[in-house]
């Protein structure tokens, strides 16, 4: 009987994992056809990534970072690709101002919101917590308190849309590591913030889909964030995979699809 417990409950709790982590796989690129999305961080990496493929499947895309030299090329790309249109508007999201005002431009370029992708991250460090805290402040501000700024500017069209919140997160904000404080610390608040909302929408009945992405390493071939590098040292092993990231279209619907409602956390490690 002992034996058997071992074994089930582990087994048991593998099989929940699974189903509550899985992708769904009825996601089809037409779905973002027309769609109007915000993709922030998007001169590098995964955001970058992400703009490609939205562009692909011919989304109206308006991206945002500090690099304007950067955001240009990236637009370029995305309408070769067969983008609906493609835009940026440059800046820093140290600034809330900032952050509420890329929102606007979605507004009036594009008339609406279908989908806001949250991804961009600031610069911090790989080692043990100096006692900085106005570094750590200051990652609050461009890690969290923006993706708050930026969503509340955006309900009011994403509810008219039935649209979909995307936050780009980390293993590092699901279980705490060293080396890794303050970035540590903004992934969480990113998951209190965005998990709860989320209850309230559903208790509220709000349409609007919000999906937190869970990452594990991908190498992008540089990285703002702290990483653990190498990550085989680090009980996360299992989830880090060095890929290119958004290779596939089936990651990209894990990313959450405005014509689905279903809210969820979304492990997004795997191999393409
Ligand atoms: N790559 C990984 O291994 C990994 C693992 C777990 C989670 N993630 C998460 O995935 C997301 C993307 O990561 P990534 O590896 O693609 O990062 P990245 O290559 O460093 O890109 C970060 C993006 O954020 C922008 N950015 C940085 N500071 C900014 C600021 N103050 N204001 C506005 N934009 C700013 C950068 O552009 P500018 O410099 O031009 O502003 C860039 O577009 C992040 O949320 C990260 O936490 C990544």
């Amino acid at each position: 009987m002992g034996r058997l417990q071992k074994i089930l409950i582990p087994f048991l709790g593998l099989v929940l994992a699974f189903w509550f982590y899985s992708a769904r796989e009825n996601f089809k690129p037409e779905m973002l056809k027309g769609k109007r999305v915000i993709v922030t961080g998007a001169s590098t990496g995964i955001g970058e990534q992400m703009a490609y493929h939205l562009a692909r499947m011919g989304s109206h895309i308006l991206i945002t970072a500090r690099t304007e030299a950067k955001l240009q090329k990236v637009v370029e790309r995305c309408l070769e690709l067969g983008a609906a249109s493609a835009r940026y508007v440059s800046g820093t999201m140290e600034d809330m101002a900032f952050a509420e005002h890329v929102v606007k431009e979605a507004e009036a370029s594009l008339g609406g919101l279908d989908m806001l992708i949250l991804n961009h991250v600031g610069t911090s460090y790989f080692g043990y917590f100096d006692g900085d805290v106005g570094h750590v402040r200051k990652l609050l501000e461009i890690n969290f308190l923006s993706y708050v700024a930026m969503t509340v500017s955006a309900l009011p069209m994403l509810k008219e849309s039935e649209g979909s919140i995307v936050v780009v997160s980390s293993m590092a904000g699901k279980v705490g590591f060293p080396f890794t404080v303050p970035y540590s610390a903004t992934k969480f608040a990113l998951d209190g913030f965005f998990s709860s909302l989320r209850q309230e929408f559903s208790i509220q009945s709000v349409n609007v889909s919000i999906t937190l992405c869970i990452l594990g390493f991908i190498d992008t071939g540089k990285s703002s964030h702290p990483s653990p590098s190498p990550c085989p040292t680090l009980p996360f092993t299992a989830l880090c995979h060095r890929l290119s990231p958004f290779t596939s279209q089936h990651t990209l619907g894990s990313l959450g699809d405005p014509t689905k409602k279903q809210s969820q956390n979304s492990v997004l490690s795997h191999a393409p």
